[in-house]
């Protein structure tokens, strides 16, 4: 395996972080959301869990956007094209799940991006030989697999 990558294959790997980026910044705004309009029981909790998350993720949406620079392209920046590009579901307009459909939603968006990101780590470390991405997209994974744990706890708890 080559130790350079080139400016072909950084591309690439750019290209394949755009869709992730798209779903970390759809779970920020259905995170933000749902700070906003969590109601019930586990008000405080969840008010205080979704403001954490979705900081945690404007963090990860940096990373991941400059992440893209850093290999030469354009990062996605309009709303548009998150929406066209992202795997994960923005909440319905006017749609306000109870307090533990809500926890239930993020805990499967969370899901389904950990194993997303699983599969591209192993792609780039896999077809590009590029370990620090694979590496920085592994870690990524872990936490969300925590946060998955988490929720799902909260659920558990509430039924
Ligand atoms: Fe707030």
């Amino acid at each position: 395996m080559e130790m350079i990558l080139s400016s072909v294959s950084k591309a690439k790997i750019a290209e394949i972080l755009k869709p992730i980026l798209a779903d970390q910044f759809v779970l920020y705004t259905k995170a933000r959301n749902y700070h906003w309009n969590v109601q019930g029981s586990q008000f405080l909790t969840l008010h205080k869990k979704f403001e954490e998350l979705y900081n945690e993720l404007a963090d990860d949406i940096d990373e991941t956007a400059e992440r893209i620079r850093a290999y030469g392209l354009y990062a996605p920046g309009t709303m548009k094209e998150f929406l066209k590009i992202a795997q994960l579901k923005e909440e319905a307009e006017g749609n306000y799940p109870d307090q533990f459909e809500m926890v239930k939603r993020i805990a499967n968006d969370y899901d389904f991006l950990a194993s997303r990101i699983r599969d591209i780590g192993y792609e780039v470390q896999s077809e590009f030989g590029d370990e620090v991405t694979a590496g920085k997209l592994y870690s990524i994974a872990e936490r969300y697999e925590k946060h998955v744990w988490l929720l799902k706890s909260i659920i558990e708890g509430g039924n």
